[in-house]
């Protein structure tokens, strides 16, 4: 059971005795049935009591999955050839691995043109012809232009199930054809996790009248794809955004994300985790200290963490630029890491990703050979 689960509870007979007391029954139940969910209230309100979660979440991605441009535009993040900040409504991203941009209709961009001389005046960008299909994706990791959806007319976003909070599949945020749906706040605020704070500020007292979930099902209703039990792959990587997939494979699905993470915060700050691979794995912590590879400050994560799944580029023949979720090292030399038609991986990792993304000039055999020579302790004295 969760904290919040409790917590409902517990607000739940509050409720119901306030109720027995000043209501018949039937008065009751018809004030219940009607009763108004808890409004939205927004991050900044949160921020105002709750100052160190709101201190780390600003610092953590979830806030800027999306933005307005009159909110990005001072960042100095690059345009699509032919666009000027004018152009845009809103980017989607930019704040670890991609980023995508949204027309003033809120469509997603998809058709680019060429930017004018930059000695031209600035009004010539009317004139630009936007219908290059492609480069329409930037890339934070090396600063280059990729295509998604290339060409496509009128391509809608649709996106804001997981990248906004107080998602509403109705109507168009902003009045925006090109926006499926309304939203209460840009990105996961603290109500993306813990539902809406107008209760807990209601006069109610602040113990269980929010929402406290730390069970993987939460995280995994936006770090998912497709149905759960399968890991969606293409190109020889893993697809992003599918972390809750993967760790439903591995021996890990007993735990939960944030028995690793701390919600509040980057995954990549030295902080950002509660718990290291060290912290349960003493003894293969213990071998692995002092050993070669550890001394050339290799970690657990670069092997059974290998980035084996793909935002955004591909960096090497067997390393794209998310780590996997997999942990798993599977030493059989007939072992594929995907299904014969590459759809799907089949959860876990083999030596290539694991191993080879930086033994580039070695082989699958050497790697398999090697790691059952007590890899962990290899080279020690
Ligand atoms: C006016 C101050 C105030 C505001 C605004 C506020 N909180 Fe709280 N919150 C509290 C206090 C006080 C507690 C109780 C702390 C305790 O007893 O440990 C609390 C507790 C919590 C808890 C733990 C609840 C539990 O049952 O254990 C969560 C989660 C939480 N707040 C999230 C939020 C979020 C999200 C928002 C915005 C939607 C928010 N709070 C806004 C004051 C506030
Ligand atoms: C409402 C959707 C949603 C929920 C719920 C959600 N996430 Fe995320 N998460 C995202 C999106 C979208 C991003 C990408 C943000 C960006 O980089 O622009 C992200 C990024 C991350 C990152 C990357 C590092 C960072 O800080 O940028 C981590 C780690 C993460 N989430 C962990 C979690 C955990 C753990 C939970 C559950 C406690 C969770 N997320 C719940 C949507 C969600
Ligand atoms: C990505 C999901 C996510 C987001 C976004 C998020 N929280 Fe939380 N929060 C959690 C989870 C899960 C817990 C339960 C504690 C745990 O498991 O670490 C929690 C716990 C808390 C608590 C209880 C005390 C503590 O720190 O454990 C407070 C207070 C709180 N959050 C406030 C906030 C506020 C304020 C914001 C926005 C600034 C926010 N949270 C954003 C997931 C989130
Ligand atoms: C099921 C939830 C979900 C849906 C639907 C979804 N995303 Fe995401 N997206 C995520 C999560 C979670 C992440 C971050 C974690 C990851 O990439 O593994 C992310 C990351 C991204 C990023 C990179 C963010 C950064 O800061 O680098 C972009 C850009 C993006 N998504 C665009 C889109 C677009 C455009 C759509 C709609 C066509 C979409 N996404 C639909 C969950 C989702
Ligand atoms: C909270 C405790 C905990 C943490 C933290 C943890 N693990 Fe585990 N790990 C486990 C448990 C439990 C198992 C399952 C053991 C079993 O069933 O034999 C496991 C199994 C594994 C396995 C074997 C998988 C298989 O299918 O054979 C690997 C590899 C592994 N963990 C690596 C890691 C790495 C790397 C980290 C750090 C990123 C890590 N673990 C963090 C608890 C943990
Ligand atoms: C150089 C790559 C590499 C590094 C670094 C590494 N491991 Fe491993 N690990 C392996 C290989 C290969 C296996 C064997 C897989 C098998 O036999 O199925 C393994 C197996 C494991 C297992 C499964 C049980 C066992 O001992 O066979 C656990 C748990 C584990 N490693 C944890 C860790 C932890 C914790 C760290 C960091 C302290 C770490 N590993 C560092 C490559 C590595
Ligand atoms: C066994 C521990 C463990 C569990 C369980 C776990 N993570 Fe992670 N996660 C990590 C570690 C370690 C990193 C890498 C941090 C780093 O780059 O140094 C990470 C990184 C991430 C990233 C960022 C990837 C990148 O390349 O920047 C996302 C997103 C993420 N985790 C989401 C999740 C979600 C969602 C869940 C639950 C479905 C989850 N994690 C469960 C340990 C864990
Ligand atoms: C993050 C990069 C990285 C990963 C992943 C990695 N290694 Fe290494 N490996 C190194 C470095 C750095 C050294 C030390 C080079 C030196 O000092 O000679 C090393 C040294 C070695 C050596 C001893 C020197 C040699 O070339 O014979 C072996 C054997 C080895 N690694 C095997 C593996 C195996 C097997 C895996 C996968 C299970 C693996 N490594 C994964 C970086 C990596």
């Amino acid at each position: 059971m969760t904290g919040g689960s409790r917590g409902m509870t517990r607000y739940a007979t509050g409720l119901l005795l306030a109720g027995a007391l000043l209501l018949p029954g039937g008065a009751w139940a018809q004030q219940t049935q009607k009763k108004e969910p808890p409004k939205y209230i927004g991050s900044e309100t949160c921020g105002k009591c709750h100052i160190q979660q709101h201190n780390d979440w600003v610092a953590s991605g979830h806030p800027y999955k999306l933005r307005k441009a009159e909110d990005a535009r001072r960042l100095g993040l690059p345009l699509p050839g032919g666009y000027s900040w004018d152009d845009i409504s809103y980017i989607i991203g930019g704040r670890n691995w991609k980023l995508r941009y949204m027309d003033k209709q809120g469509y997603i961009i998809t058709s680019t043109g060429v930017m004018p001389d930059a000695k031209r005046d600035i009004m010539s960008l009317k004139d630009v012809k936007r219908d290059t299909p492609g480069k329409n994706q930037f890339n934070l990791e090396d600063g280059t232009w990729s295509n998604y959806n290339a060409g496509q007319k009128n391509l809608k976003y649709d996106c804001g199930a997981c990248h906004t909070t107080g998602y509403s599949k109705e109507g168009h945020q902003d009045g925006l054809p090109g926006i499926v749906g309304t939203w209460k706040e840009t990105g996961i605020g603290c109500e993306g996790c813990h539902g809406p704070g107008g209760d807990h500020v209601g006069g109610k007292g602040y113990k269980g009248t929010i929402q406290v979930r730390g069970d993987k099902a939460m995280c995994g209703q936006c770090h998912i794809r497709g149905k759960a039990e399968a890991i969606p792959a293409g190109g020889g990587f893993i697809q992003h955004h599918e972390q809750y997939n993967e760790l439903l494979a591995t021996k890990h699905k007993a735990l939960d994300c944030v028995t690793c993470h701390k919600p509040h915060v980057h995954a990549k700050f030295k902080d950002g985790l509660k718990a290291q691979c060290e912290t349960c794995h003493a003894k293969q912590a213990a071998d692995y200290k002092g050993s070669l590879m550890q001394l050339g400050g290799v970690k657990c994560v670069d092997c059974h963490m290998a980035r084996a799944t793909k935002s955004a580029v591909q960096k090497a023949k067997y390393e794209a630029d998310i780590r996997s979720h997999l942990y798993k090292i599977n030493l059989d030399p007939s072992a594929s890491m995907f299904t014969p038609d590459g759809k799907f991986a089949k959860g876990f990792l083999t030596v290539e990703y694991a191993c080879l993304n930086c033994h580039g000039g070695r082989s699958k055999d050497w790697a398999i050979e090697a790691s059952k020579k007590a890899i962990h302790a290899y080279g020690k004295k």
